[in-house]
């Protein structure tokens, strides 16, 4: 009887403990996975940037090009940039502001939340 009790409890550790590492590698493995498709975002919205934003903000977002020096265009890295919300920035790239032309027709609704995010990056030095 108390042999059976002693196996039951083995038997009952085994089991929770090949269920904890399963679980371990499965949250690693997704992860894993959700880090992959961050990376491919900032892929994606760095390669939109420089496509469609860079000739007038310069890659850096500090606007130096000579484009951007003419037209006025806004350091992306400024304090005024910083403390823009996720919203305006995505309707000044869907509306345009001043000699910024409009982006709404151009780009997707998904492309320009890559941008979005990819402004507040810049604009916190990151
Ligand atoms: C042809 C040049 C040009 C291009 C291309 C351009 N911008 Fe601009 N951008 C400007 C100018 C000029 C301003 C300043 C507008 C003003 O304040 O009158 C500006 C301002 C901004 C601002 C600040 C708006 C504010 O309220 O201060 C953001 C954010 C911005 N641009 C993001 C982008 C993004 C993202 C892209 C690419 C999708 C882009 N711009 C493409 C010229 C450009």
């Amino acid at each position: 009887m108390k042999k059976a009790r002693v196996i039951a409890v083995i038997i009952f550790f085994v089991f929770s403990s090949a269920w904890f590492i399963q679980a371990a590698v499965l949250s690693a493995s997704q992860k894993a996975i959700e880090s992959k498709s961050a990376q491919k975002g900032l892929q994606k919205a760095k390669e939109l940037f420089s496509k469609h934003c860079a000739r007038c903000h310069g890659e850096d977002g500090k606007a130096e090009t000579q484009e951007g020096l003419d037209l006025g265009a806004t350091d992306l890295t400024s304090e005024r940039v910083k403390k823009m919300s996720r919203a305006k920035i995505i309707s000044t790239i869907k509306e345009g502001k001043g000699a910024m032309p409009s982006f709404g027709k151009e780009l997707s609704k998904s492309e320009i939340s890559l941008l979005a995010d990819y402004v507040q990056k810049i604009s916190k030095g990151e």
